[in-house]
């Protein structure tokens, strides 16, 4: 039963995730193409302190957007501010992450061969790194560096890559990408709610008691909206990349991270050049080229079978995955938490293992599978059975 709910409640808050994901990440998107996409104004907008004019169509209509160069002189009936989607995106992924990492600990943060943790202590160092990152990076923004973008992008991509490297070391292979995405998803909620926020507060205010708005307050909100842009992308492959063991599996998965999420923020940096009538299409040429690059490095070495080597007797090969890989992936599975065969695969017999091989084979050689090594494999025994798969027609 309570398998069932921990599989019930993943799915609710993945789902709810994803959706307010998308209103987030979509309304990122659209503002950082508005505002790049602004054009000088006619002189009569320009008398209302109009900075920027904006024409598009969409869904059948005109839309004429105008963006105020510090704030309009009266406050408007309705104001929509756009900061929930940020805060359900958090906090259902907060919820995820806890459904599947804090509750199911054992299975997918803790790795036993790294460092063995207890539950406790694990969910410990996971919410100490996930604050501690986001100190830090308050602590940077807040900093006279935000003046300088190019370093600030460079030393934040730094950090990053150091918490991938980190993370690894902490926690399963698999928790170590989610932690990263964790983690420039709180600075991205921090963005909103500490600085983005309060600077919209502030402007609010002024314009309400007839002031004249501080520009400091829209520029920071500005510089801290465009980190998060930049964001997006690296943050949407991580999200994605536990399903592909061959990324965060593989033996330099932290600079892997480092190398796939710069790529994505470049290309992120095209378009935002681009909405500026900026066209560099040698950057989404020189993304593209870095990905092939990419999926060269990542591919699997084949398993080299030894001819030589005296051939592993079918008996002993099923021995191992009946040791090591059935208490899960059966019918119906006899470890605790499981309700149905995991990914939908069934290793009972002979036959089902020689057909599902090429993905066993992968598993195993990356340090997935048996998960959270909570079978105890031993190394000699994983490159048996590897061998025995590789040796089976
Ligand atoms: C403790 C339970 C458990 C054990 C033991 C276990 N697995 Fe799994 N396995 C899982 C779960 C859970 C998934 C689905 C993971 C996911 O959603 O990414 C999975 C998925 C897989 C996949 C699919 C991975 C993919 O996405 O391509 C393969 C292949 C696999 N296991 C092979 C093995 C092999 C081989 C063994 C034995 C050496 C083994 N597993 C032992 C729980 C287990």
């Amino acid at each position: 039963m309570a398998a069932y709910l921990a599989d019930v409640l993943n799915l609710f808050f993945r789902w709810f995730h994803v959706i307010a994901g998308v209103a987030w990440i979509g309304a990122s998107f659209y503002f950082v193409w508005l505002d790049l996409s602004l054009r000088e104004p006619p002189e009569w907008k320009k008398k209302k302190g109009i900075k920027g004019d904006l024409w598009s169509i969409h869904g059948g209509g005109f839309y004429e957007v105008a963006k105020y160069q510090l704030g309009p002189e009266e406050m408007p009936k309705t104001l929509h501010w756009f900061k929930w989607e940020a805060y359900t995106t958090w906090l259902t992924g907060f919820a995820l992450l806890s459904v599947i990492y804090y509750w199911g600990a054992e299975q997918y943060l803790i790795d036993s061969q790294k460092i063995s943790l207890s539950q406790i202590q694990a969910i410990g160092l996971s919410l100490a790194c996930l604050l501690g990152g986001m100190v830090v990076y308050e602590a940077l923004v807040r900093s006279p560096l935000r003046y300088q973008p190019k370093v600030f992008g460079a030393v934040l991509f730094v950090l990053l890559a150091f918490s991938a490297w980190g993370f690894g070391e902490l926690f399963s292979d698999r928790a170590a990408y989610l932690h990263v995405g964790a983690l420039i998803g709180t600075i991205m909620a921090g963005n909103v709610m500490l600085g983005i926020m309060p600077a919209q507060r502030e402007l609010v205010r002024a314009v309400t008691a007839g002031e004249q708005p501080n520009p400091l307050h829209a520029e920071f909100a500005k510089a801290r909206s465009t980190h998060n842009n930049y964001l997006t992308l690296p943050l949407i492959f991580i999200m994605l990349s536990n399903h592909y063991p061959m990324t965060y599996g593989h033996e330099h998965a932290w600079l892997v991270l480092a190398v796939i999420g710069g790529l994505m923020a470049f290309v992120r940096h095209y378009f935002n050049l681009k909405h500026q009538d900026n066209h560099q299409p040698w950057i989404l040429v020189a993304g593209f080229i870095g990905m092939i690059a990419v999926v060269f490095w990542l591919t699997p070495k084949p398993v080299a079978v030894d001819a030589s080597a005296p051939v592993i007797p079918d008996e002993q090969g099923m021995m191992l995955v009946a040791t090591h890989c059935q208490s899960c992936h059966t019918a119906e599975p006899t470890q605790a938490g499981f309700v149905a065969p995991p990914a939908g695969l069934v290793m009972e017999t002979k036959a089902q293992v020689a057909a599902q091989k090429a993905r066993m084979i992968p598993a195993l050689q990356t340090n997935y599978m048996p998960l959270g090594n909570m079978t105890g494999m031993s190394e000699g025994e994983r490159e048996t059975l590897i061998q025995w798969l590789g040796q089976m027609p």
